[in-house]
């Protein structure tokens, strides 16, 4: 008897770097070449890293946040200190090579949700990474009536990123007049004095602060699409606030009315 072959894993493709920017002591974003035919759809996650000196790639998963429409590839990143892959990374400029895998995947993408209504995007820190890629795509908009992207973060400087995505989605020449009057954008912050919303998601959720906000009344099953992108405490404290609201998980298999993916950090 003879057995076939396993299909072979993608190689990993080298990719320069275009351009690094730094927003605090611990947040970057950077953009680099996009490879030949790699496909993803926006909201899912490629394995990305640096080439080690034992000649072994370390790769770690991320979100991809520019959308599937862009030439470049755009990725958000927080610096751990210390963390093997992020201390590296946060030193690379334009020019250095970083490694990428092919075939993108992940669960927060528009095929899991059940299409129509008012799509949230709930993210808090790197968590907006797959939600800077969702906002900038026209299809979204075709799919859901109303986009509300909401980050919390611990501190305003925090915020940037998301601020900047969302001033350029908005002056956008073309996806301007797409988003026009669809997106709004809710942020919070939870350890320092904010004119703004203060606290966490999941409490303004709970408050109701959250839905005022966005001139909505609470989740419920027949509206509202819930994408919701964090540390796993975070997500597991949303997903709780999603089916006590009456919201069913989806997948890409199953479509639903909410889906969750944690932001990947390492
Ligand atoms: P907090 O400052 O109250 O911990 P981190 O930087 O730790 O990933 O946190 C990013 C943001 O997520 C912070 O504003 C943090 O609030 C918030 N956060 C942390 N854990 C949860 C949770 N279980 N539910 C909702 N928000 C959370």
């Amino acid at each position: 008897m003879t057995t076939a072959p396993r299909p072979k894993a993608p190689a990993p493709l080298g990719e320069t770097v275009l351009s690094v920017k730094h927003y605090t002591d611990s947040l970057f974003s950077f953009r680099t070449a996009r490879p030949a035919g790699f496909r993803f759809r926006s909201g899912e996650f490629a394995m990305l890293g640096l080439m080690q000196e034992s000649g072994k790639p370390l790769l770690r998963a991320y979100s991809i946040a520019s959308p599937n429409w862009d030439d470049a590839l755009e990725f958000y990143s927080i610096k751990v200190p210390n963390g093997p892959l992020t201390s590296r990374l946060a030193k690379i400029v334009p020019g250095d090579e970083i490694i990428l895998k092919p075939r993108p995947t992940g669960t927060l993408v528009a095929d899991a949700l059940i299409p129509g209504g008012t799509l949230w995007l709930v993210s808090t820190g790197t968590g907006i990474a797959p939600f800077a890629s969702i906002v900038r795509d026209p299809e979204i908009y075709e799919r859901f009536d109303r986009i509300i992207l909401t980050q919390t973060c611990r501190t305003r400087a925090e915020l940037q990123y998301g601020n900047d995505i969302v001033a350029e989605t908005l002056n956008h020449e073309l996806l301007g007049e797409i988003v026009a009057g669809k997106l709004a954008h809710i942020t919070s912050v939870t350890r320092e004095p904010t004119g703004g919303l203060a606290g966490r998601v999941t409490n303004l959720i709970e408050s109701g602060a959250l839905f005022d906000a966005a001139g909505t009344p609470p989740w419920s099953p027949e509206r509202d699409r819930v994408m919701i992108c964090g540390s796993a405490a975070m997500i597991a404290d949303t997903k709780a606030l999603c089916e006590r609201a009456g919201l069913t998980e989806g997948s890409n298999a199953k479509p639903g009315l909410f889906v969750v993916e944690k932001a990947f950090v390492g």
